[in-house]
């Protein structure tokens, strides 16, 4: 679905670069074409090589392209409304939704973490989709909008966010006040075990399956949930980080629903690997 030429367009003049701020577009143009092929190509990798040039630059530009890629794939209304749980600090599907919408989108999420959301706004207070954040569990997110009000529900690299929280609430973790990136390393160690334990069918799947379940009451009959997930090969090489756990949670997730009586239908895209992206009708 994802060209590299096509892709290096989006980021660099095209759709995804007229709705960056103006200091992300000049860090952007100032990187070589042959370094942007050469990023770009390892960007859209699953698990991704490491180190990646310009990696800090340039992530959430091919991420936000690979959601604009996969809206316009989908063939959803240009005015969409779009929903994403765990949002945190990062704007890639925002981005997207802007760039497809042209700023004419509703933009939904539900997210926890009070510094991240601090951080995302001052990197989304320029554009012009009607964007709205609550700080609340995405597991209660019915109490905030409508049933059937929402074309596309966007879990980006937000499964491990989702049992990662839901781990570390009940060892007395308050996610919501935590310098996030100095503690995902115990969240994940936690995740790790009660995977290893079996607790996580307690707690964790159940917190994830009701985010799901929830998503698919707020997202309308035809529309679709979209699940991708990432990682590094940096983190292979970490003594302490579980790689097979973490480089399944898309397959495990997938188990979940299908064992679930959720009205969704798994599809497939050529060339989109299943074991990192998972698209599902909603047909209820
Ligand atoms: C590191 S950010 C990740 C952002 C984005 N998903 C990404 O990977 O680029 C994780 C965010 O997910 C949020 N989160 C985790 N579980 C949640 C839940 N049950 N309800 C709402 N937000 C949740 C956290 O509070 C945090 O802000």
């Amino acid at each position: 679905m994802w060209e590299v030429d096509q892709v290096i367009q989006d980021i660099t003049e095209g759709t995804i670069f007229e709705k960056l701020q103006k200091q992300a577009q000049e860090a952007v143009i100032k990187i070589s074409h042959d370094e942007l092929k050469q990023a770009v190509t390892a960007l859209l990798c699953r698990p991704q090589p490491n180190p990646i040039l310009h990696a800090r630059i340039l992530s959430n530009l091919v991420y936000a392209d690979q959601y604009y890629e996969v809206f316009k794939t989908l063939e959803l209304p240009h005015q969409l409304t779009v929903y994403e749980p765990c949002v945190g600090g990062s704007d890639p599907v925002i981005i997207a939704t802007e760039a497809y919408s042209d700023g004419q989108a509703n933009y939904l999420s539900m997210n926890l973490n009070h510094l991240l959301h601090e951080e995302l706004q001052a990197k989304i207070s320029h554009l012009k989709s009607d964007i709205r954040i609550i700080d609340e569990n995405a597991q209660k997110v019915l109490n905030h909008f409508m049933p059937n009000s929402v074309d596309v529900s966007c879990f980006h690299h937000a499964i491990n966010d989702a049992l990662q929280t839901a781990v570390s609430e009940p060892r007395g973790m308050d996610t919501t006040r935590i310098e996030w990136w100095s503690n995902e390393r115990q969240m994940i160690e936690w995740m790790a075990e009660d995977f290893a334990s079996g607790l996580i069918e307690k707690r964790g799947k159940r917190e994830l399956m009701e985010i799901i379940k929830s998503a698919v009451e707020l997202t309308r009959s035809g529309g679709y949930l979209v699940f991708d997930h990432w990682v590094s090969l940096f983190y292979s090489g970490l003594d302490w980080f579980p790689w097979k756990l973490f480089c399944d949670l898309v397959p495990i997730t997938r188990q979940w629903i299908k064992e679930s009586d959720l009205p969704v239908t798994e599809f497939q895209f050529p060339n989109v690997d299943p074991q990192w992206w998972m698209f599902l009708r909603i047909e209820k």
